[in-house]
């Protein structure tokens, strides 16, 4: 019933549309396309019985990953759905990073990440984060 897909470029109109219906403020067309076609960036869309339901977009940095943008359009949401696109990018062995709204920032908390000395910029470290072996960062 929910199953996740890494991203493409002939997805790209399909996360735009999830985008604008969750409002969430739109990326140019062209900076998500070179991301994909440069592989700079990453995402993955979440189906809900065969149904585009959420996305989650990242680009991976040195020693962290940040989300730039997670969505999980309206009438999917509190399914589930979100945490399973975040465990999707959280168990990598760096440090997830990201900058959010102040109404989602309790999710966030929920999930595990912790606010950074800017409230919005929330950090998830894994056990190996910890252990200062690597570090990682999540999505902005
Ligand atoms: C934030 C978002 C990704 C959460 O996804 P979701 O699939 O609804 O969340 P989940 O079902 O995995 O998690 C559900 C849990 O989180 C809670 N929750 C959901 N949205 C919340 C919020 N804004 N604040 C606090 N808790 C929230 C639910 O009450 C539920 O709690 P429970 O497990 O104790 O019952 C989704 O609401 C969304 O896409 N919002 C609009 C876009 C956005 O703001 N994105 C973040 C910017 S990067």
């Amino acid at each position: 019933m929910i199953k996740i897909i890494r991203a493409k470029r002939k997805h790209f109109n399909t996360i735009r549309r999830m985008e604008i219906k969750t409002k969430l403020s739109l990326w140019p067309k062209w900076l998500y396309k070179a991301l994909l076609v440069l592989t700079i960036g990453y995402g993955f869309i979440i189906l809900y019985k065969n149904k585009p339901a959420g996305f989650l977009f990242a680009i991976p940095l040195i020693s962290s990953v940040f989300i730039h943008q997670i969505s999980i359009l309206p009438k999917y949401q509190k399914k589930g759905l979100g945490g399973k696109l975040l465990n999707k990018i959280l168990h990598n062995n760096k440090k997830t990073i990201l900058i959010t709204k102040q109404k989602v920032i309790p999710w966030y908390l929920k999930k595990g990440f912790v606010k950074s000395i800017i409230p919005q910029v929330l950090i998830y470290y894994n056990h190996h984060n910890l252990k200062g072996i690597l570090s990682a960062t999540k999505c902005v």
